[in-house]
């Protein structure tokens, strides 16, 4: 099978790599002619030939915010994290544009919550204040994103307003998302993130925003989103536990499937989404690529609480270099395509990259 040439050029590699089912290219020239230790001899030549950059332009941090606090909270389970004031918020907002990070994503912690989780949509909420100061302070020095949810805000933990029976009411939560797209969009969001994973969401926060002259506020999806325990560093730094001992199954997607993220994709951009995600990232690198393929909108992917939680922890242990494994995924989210990445490590990460 070897061929002697040296100069063996195999058309259809590209399609050969990506392809599962094909076999070895048999028209590649083979060891000793073909070493593939060759491009690898020096740093120089191994930059020549990286097929993935990750720079700080790639990244989006995530910020909360929490109402009724003096100083900044530490949030355990995310180290560096903390539920910010309004006044660290805005500090830290600044610091990661110095940064050349373009984006934040916001969430907010409010004092209250009721079954409907009316303080996401009303004006003095928590992250509408916070939405206000930080436009007024770096103009737009810096994307903001905001999730767009119910679950910090609902006393019961859920997505959405519960029907009788107790499971989340669909249409009833459109209605609400509505309102919490106008709510932020009017606080000076750039983007807007529903992140509660209810059939039409998409639609329902576009018509919202366009029908009362928001026709800019953009919709960044998150379109693939999976029922994960990964999220569970994420849940302390919100103060969110699921009424009962619930769960999310009923609306977020089933890990052991594939096929159903690119229809929820195809889903949201057919309802309007300028950007998708996939969310978490690194467990779902599979799902990653295979949306990056195909959607026509740039595509975003949630590093999520529990995949950066799990690195701090072991390197605390001293069992992993902590900074090492952090870049090391970062550079594998956007190997599987990903356009920008939401990262609790964007703040190390852009330290790191600027040497
Ligand atoms: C819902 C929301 C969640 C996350 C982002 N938005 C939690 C959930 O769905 O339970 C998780 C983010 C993370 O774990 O980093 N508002």
């Amino acid at each position: 099978m070897t061929s002697a040439s040296g100069h063996a050029f195999a058309p259809n590699y590209a399609l050969a790599v990506d392809s599962a089912q094909s076999g070895p290219a048999s028209a590649q020239a083979q060891f000793p002619t073909r070493r593939m230790r060759r491009l690898r001899r020096t740093p120089a030549l191994r930059r020549l030939v990286a097929a993935t950059a990750l720079s700080p332009s790639d990244l989006v941090a995530p910020l909360f915010v929490r109402e009724g606090i003096d100083e900044p909270v530490p949030i355990g389970s995310l180290p560096g994290h903390f539920q910010h004031t309004l006044d660290s918020l805005v500090a830290e907002a600044k610091h990661v544009a110095s940064l050349d990070i373009p984006a934040v994503v916001l969430f907010g912690v409010p004092a209250s919550k009721d079954a409907e989780g009316s303080p996401a949509w009303d004006p003095d909420g928590i992250v509408q204040i916070a939405l206000r100061q930080l436009r007024s302070t770096l103009s737009d020095e810096v994307v903001l994103i905001c999730d767009l949810c119910l679950d910090e805000y609902t006393d019961h933990g859920h997505c959405g307003v519960l029907a009788a029976d107790g499971t989340v009411d669909n249409d009833a939560t459109l209605e609400r998302y509505g309102r919490v797209a106008l709510a932020q969009a009017e606080a000076g969001a750039d983007v807007v993130a529903p992140s509660g994973m209810m059939d039409g969401q998409v639609a329902a926060i576009r018509a919202a925003l366009d029908g009362a002259g928001h026709a800019d506020v953009a919709v960044l999806a998150y379109a693939a989103k999976y029922a994960s325990a990964l999220y569970g560093p994420f849940r302390d730094a919100v103060d969110v536990s699921i009424a009962g001992g619930g769960d999310r199954r009923g609306y977020q997607q089933d890990p052991r499937n594939r096929r159903e993220a690119l229809a929820e994709v195809a889903l949201d951009v057919a309802e309007g989404a300028d950007m998708v995600m996939v969310k978490p990232a690194l467990a779902y690198l599979d799902v990653l690529y295979a949306v990056a393929r195909r959607a026509p909108v740039p595509v975003a992917a949630y590093h999520v609480s529990g995949e950066y939680a799990m690195v701090k922890a072991a390197a605390d242990r001293g069992w992993v270099d902590g900074d090492a494994v952090l870049m090391e995924h970062l550079i594998a989210i956007k190997r599987a395509g990903a356009d920008a990445v939401l990262s609790y490590a964007a703040v190390e990460a852009a330290r790191l990259l600027a040497g």
